[in-house]
């Protein structure tokens, strides 16, 4: 599987988004992560579609956005609206088969994330329909938090499932990624790879996104 670095505009300076969002296309990375936290689904407010729509206009990578939100079936059209290219709702928000048809039908494509305590199971009902599947590796509200090595076991089951289906689905880690902890998360069959201190916190963001490849 082709491996993609997707750093998290989280740990930038959101006073220059546009900027920051543009720094890291010339660094090499190959989507944009973009996390929307509602302050309900997590204990943490991040940004919207308006903020989104913005750096459409900046920068050409593909958005990777990622809604930690209780209600992601609402949001949907507005993300799309504003230029995302792949959304991922939780599986725990509930409506997922919902959301994934909606998504279809608007011509994005659809992702699943797993919380650390959600189980690989819960996302096989959906797998046939699905362009990627996020495994977190914290839990998800906050950046420059510790990998959890237990999840890469998750990891493994998607990787193995999506195997036995035939199906060449992007499985994409969240947390904590380093170029010590990627490894293992490759090791273990994920291709996609979001980060965010280890990016935005470098000296040399082509340097830090070129020991992740
Ligand atoms: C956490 C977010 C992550 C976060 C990762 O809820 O989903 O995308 O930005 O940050 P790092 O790479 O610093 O752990
Ligand atoms: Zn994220």
């Amino acid at each position: 599987m082709e491996r993609k670095i997707s750093p998290s505009l989280l740990a930038s300076d959101f006073s220059r988004l546009g900027e920051e969002a543009h720094s890291v296309q010339e660094a090499g990375a190959h989507l944009l992560h973009i996390d929307v936290m509602d302050g309900h689904f997590v204990p943490n407010i991040t940004l919207g579609a308006p903020v989104v729509k913005c750096l459409r206009g900046r920068v050409s990578l593909p958005f990777d956005v990622h809604l930690m939100i209780s209600d992601p079936l609402k949001y949907i059209p507005d993300f799309v609206n504003a230029g995302a290219d792949i959304i991922t709702v939780h599986v725990e928000s509930g409506s997922t088969a919902e959301c994934i048809a909606l998504m279809k039908e608007l011509g994005v494509t659809p992702a699943v994330a797993l919380k650390p305590a959600t189980p690989a199971e819960a996302v096989f009902p959906y797998l046939n329909e699905l362009g990627m599947v996020l495994v977190m590796t914290v839990e998800p509200g906050f950046g420059g938090q510790k990998f959890m090595a237990d999840q890469l076991e998750k990891i493994s089951a998607v990787r193995g499932e999506c195997e036995k289906r035939g199906l060449q689905t992007d499985i994409q880690v969240d947390g904590g990624i380093t170029n010590e902890t990627l490894p293992l998360c490759a090791a273990a069959g994920a291709n996609v790879f979001v980060a965010g201190s280890y990016i935005f916190r470098a000296e040399n963001r082509k340097a830090a996104i070129r020991s992740l490849m």
